[in-house]
């Protein structure tokens, strides 16, 4: 079984190809490396032992797209290929619309095109917005998202959901990650964002590298047990795991399926902080700083659906994605960059 993987050599991409191909599936990558390497390729398969087939291409080009449809048959898409910085989307709307959005209608064209119907979308715990309550459920409402980022994630799931309702035949996944973060105990792959991460966790293992002068907690005046925001952390390689267990459930025709993945526990920016630290073996540099704009107190989800009709269940804790997230920074400090 040959499973297209979009954005396949990003952050989340890359750690999926490996579960991936750990699993027997035979994997083409496509991708634009617009905030990626191709050397992830090298590390992939010195990782996995076996290389994934690679095409430079975006999925706004049919053109692109067509040369991979037509070469193989491709069973299943996973599309991770998006833009995804919440500042920049809100100076650069149109880009995040057109390269999101249109890039997602046009993928799945070229697959009702080419006859095939299994899809997998990377979306986010933030089409919540800010919930009502948590941990939050599948059932929970959607909307309210504060940036086009958010909001390229909402119209697609709807989108989604039209097309479904259109064409039955497709099967489609809307998983919802909450916050990724860790990456493979090999120290090979990893996060490598560019320039000032936005990110909490690549900001601390940039301070432990000496990269940053210190972090900056956004807000200590939360209504939580510290003052600082909570999150549902979860590892990257769980999280990759949750896409073949999302594969699985395609195969019995399910229609369309959403599914939070998560741990299901929350942690607060001082408990991440703290995981770190242990992970370094000595205090790392914080300063409280203002709330961030557009930051909610908590977010952390139910894990029943996944587990029940998926048979997801996170196994890694925070010291673990701590301890692998330092193991890549340390090895490389500059990301892929040597
Ligand atoms: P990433 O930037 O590391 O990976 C995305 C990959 O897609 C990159 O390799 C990039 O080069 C590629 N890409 C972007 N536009 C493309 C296009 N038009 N055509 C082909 N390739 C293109 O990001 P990530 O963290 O691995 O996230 C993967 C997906 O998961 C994204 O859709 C993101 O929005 C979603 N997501 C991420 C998080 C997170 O915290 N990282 C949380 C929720 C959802
Ligand atoms: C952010 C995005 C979300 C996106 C997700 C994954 C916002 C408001 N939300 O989620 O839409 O899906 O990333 O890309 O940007 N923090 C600090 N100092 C820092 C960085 C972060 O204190 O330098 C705190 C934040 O205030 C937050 C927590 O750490 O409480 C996690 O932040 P972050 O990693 O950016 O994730 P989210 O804000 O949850």
């Amino acid at each position: 079984m040959r499973i297209l993987v979009t954005g396949g050599t990003g952050y989340i991409g890359s750690h999926t190809v490996i579960e991936l191909l750990n699993n027997g599936y035979e994997v083409t990558i496509l991708d634009n490396l617009s905030n990626s390497k191709e050397l992830v390729v090298d590390r992939i398969e010195e990782i996995a032992g076996k290389r994934p087939d690679f095409v430079k291409g975006d999925i706004r080009s049919k053109e692109d797209l067509l040369k991979v449809f037509k070469g193989q048959k491709i069973d299943c898409v996973i599309n991770f290929a998006g833009l995804k910085a919440v500042g920049e989307s809100i100076k650069m709307p149109l880009e995040y619309y057109d390269n999101n959005i249109y890039g997602a209608i046009n993928l799945l064209e070229v697959m009702r095109e080419c006859e095939c119907f299994n899809f997998i979308f990377s979306s986010s715990a933030t089409v919540y917005g800010d919930p009502a309550s948590v941990p939050v459920d599948e059932t929970f409402p959607v909307g309210g998202t504060t940036n086009p980022y958010g909001t390229t994630k909402l119209f697609i799931e709807q989108i989604l959901q039209d097309l479904y309702k259109a064409d039955n035949r497709f099967n489609i996944a809307i998983l919802r990650y909450f916050n990724p973060i860790g990456a493979h105990p090999s120290g090979l792959i990893g996060e490598d964002p560019n320039g000032i991460p936005n990110n909490l966790a690549p900001y601390i293992t940039q301070v432990m590298v000496g990269k940053r002068d210190h972090l900056n907690i956004f807000g200590n005046d939360y209504d939580t047990k510290d003052g600082t925001c909570i999150r549902d952390y979860i590892h990257v390689c769980d999280l990759a795991r949750g896409h073949v267990c999302a594969i699985k459930k395609l195969l019995e025709n399910p229609g369309v399926v959403i599914y939070n993945l998560g741990t299901g526990k929350g942690s607060s920016v001082l408990d991440i902080l703290h995981a770190f630290e242990a992970a370094y073996g000595k205090p790392i540099p914080y300063e409280f700083a203002p709330r961030r704009a557009g930051d909610i107190t908590a977010n952390y989800t139910k894990v029943e659906k996944a587990e029940r009709e998926i048979g997801f269940k996170a196994q890694y804790d925070i010291m673990d994605m701590a301890r692998d997230q330092w193991n890549w920074q340390k090895k490389n400090p500059n990301g892929y960059s040597k």
